[in-house]
């Protein structure tokens, strides 16, 4: 007999996938080999004063050039699926015209190389490194001449990859594509402009819309799963009187893309509340129809809670800044009780599992994936038996808690179909440089070395095994 005071090990449902994500510009360098043209962000890394220390993806973790040696990592942590972005100025440099075939070959080999190894291949089309010349030419996401570049981006990569790859995502987290890099300014292209960053939201939901239709139009596969993956925040009110906060804050970071996308509309108050920036005439007849297309799946980044409260004075937060219109009368806050990650953000998993369980009620028939959950910590080299190791148990723990937590969900009734750890490999962290440690796997950034951590162990057991054991952290056999 179980003893009911003891945690159950849980086991991972059939099917469900367990692995690890990527994103292009944070991994591979290579930038200027093979034919690859710039991004937005080769030239922001490049301005002095926008990443911290100057540090730019020139080389990153050099992925472009040891892909047959992550491709075996990957195969030796077993995982069953792997996410990666594909750099659109690898594929065409100049955002549009002509196509690059050596940039496109290196995504079909990678795609054949996880399939060798029996991993699956999850495709993301967009991770926020746009052409330059795009962002030169139309003004990056705030012309709607980009929307259609991407749209023939898509059929170029569906039409090559289309045959092998079934999950696609147009988009990774377009919130941060256009607020943080329109409207805060602290991402590429690092423009501070409220009404450029509404403008960019809109021509992301068109094109991601126009991005479906083309994958659909080129995609072989007759079992393709088409998906946009969106970081919809987990909004908590502080207290009752804080709720219309709360729902100001849902308007212009969640519902300005899953209106569009998922129900056909830009919500009313959204539109109420952003009036003084904007007239919203970027928006023409028939967008939001062609925003509005039947996906397989929803991808979702979780990292945590947003804490909201009506704000007393105008307010900077750390992360959201006056990234969003309306913060204003929004303070996002972190709970001074609550652990916190090295980046300073709470970790909560109880989230997660409250997260999918409601997103699942409000998108009812539409399965969901994790395609991003993970944490920094400062992790610590040591030396055991002559071979160097990164003892990361705080990320065990929280991957740990977040996988069970996602498990519950699935239990309660959410339709979530896989759990993909952010990242395989410590990496270029945006405008944070390399300070921050999110891998699974370490790499040495003098030597570019791969050092699996614990939890890539960790990992690595659970897709073997799958089962998650109720944690001990610390136990040497995990
Ligand atoms: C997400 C991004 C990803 C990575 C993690 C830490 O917002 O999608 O590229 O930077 O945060």
């Amino acid at each position: 007999m179980t003893d009911p005071s003891m945690p159950a090990t849980i086991t991972l449902p059939a099917g469900f996938l367990l692995g690890a994500s990527t994103a292009a510009y944070q991994i591979e360098g290579g930038a200027s080999d093979g034919g690859r043209g710039p991004s937005i962000w080769d030239t922001f890394s490049h301005t002095p004063g926008r990443t911290a220390g100057g540090a730019t993806g020139d080389v990153a973790a050099d992925h472009y050039h040891r892909v047959a040696e992550d491709l075996d990592l990957i195969a030796s942590l077993r995982l069953d699926a792997y996410r990666f972005s594909i750099s659109w100025s690898r594929v065409m440099p100049e955002g549009e015209g002509r196509v690059n075939d050596t940039g496109l070959a290196f995504y079909s080999d990678l795609v054949d190389g996880l399939i060798e190894r029996g991993v699956e291949p999850i495709v993301t089309l967009n991770h926020w490194d746009l052409p330059q010349a795009l962002e030169d030419r139309y003004g990056g996401w705030r012309g709607r001449e980009t929307a259609y570049a991407f749209e023939k981006y898509a059929e170029v990569v569906g039409a090559a990859l289309g045959d092998r790859v079934r999950i696609w995502s147009t988009h990774n987290e377009p919130w941060n594509n256009s607020f943080t890099g329109y409207g805060h300014g602290v991402f590429a292209p690092g423009v501070r402009s409220h009404a450029d960053a509404l403008r960019a939201a809109h021509h992301l939901n068109l094109s991601h819309g126009l991005g479906v239709q083309a994958l659909r139009r080129t995609i072989t596969r007759a079992d393709a799963q088409v998906s946009v993956t969106l970081n919809i925040f987990r909004v908590e009110a502080e207290t009752p009187a804080d709720a219309e906060a709360a729902r100001r804050f849902d308007a212009v970071a969640n519902r300005v893309f899953t209106g569009p996308m998922l129900r056909g509309a830009y919500p009313d108050d959204l539109i109420h509340d952003t009036q003084h920036l904007t007239d919203w005439g970027f928006v023409r007849p028939g967008d939001t129809e062609i925003c509005h297309q039947p996906l397989d799946l929803l991808g979702i980044n979780y990292y945590e809670v947003m804490h909201v409260r009506a704000a007393r004075d105008v307010v900077d937060h750390p992360t959201a800044g006056t990234a969003f219109p309306g913060s204003e009368y929004v303070e996002l806050f972190r709970p001074a009780d609550l652990e916190k990650t090295a980046m300073g953000w709470t970790v909560e998993a109880r989230g997660i599992e409250d997260h999918l369980i409601a997103l699942s009620r409000d998108f009812p028939g539409l399965p969901l994936m994790v395609m991003e959950n993970g944490a920094a910590f400062a992790d610590d080299v040591s030396v055991v038996d002559g071979e160097q190791t990164v003892e990361d148990h705080e990320r065990v723990a929280y991957l740990a808690d977040h996988l069970a937590a996602t498990c519950r969900a699935r239990e309660r009734g959410a339709d979530v179909r896989g759990f993909l750890v952010w990242s395989l490999l410590d990496n270029f962290e945006w405008a944070e440089g390399y300070g921050p440690r999110f891998g699974v796997v370490r790499v040495d950034y003098d030597t570019l070395e791969r050092i699996p951590k614990r939890s890539a162990h960790w990992l690595a057991q659970r897709c073997a095994t799958r089962t998650l054991p109720a944690l001990d952290v610390g136990a040497p056999a995990l």
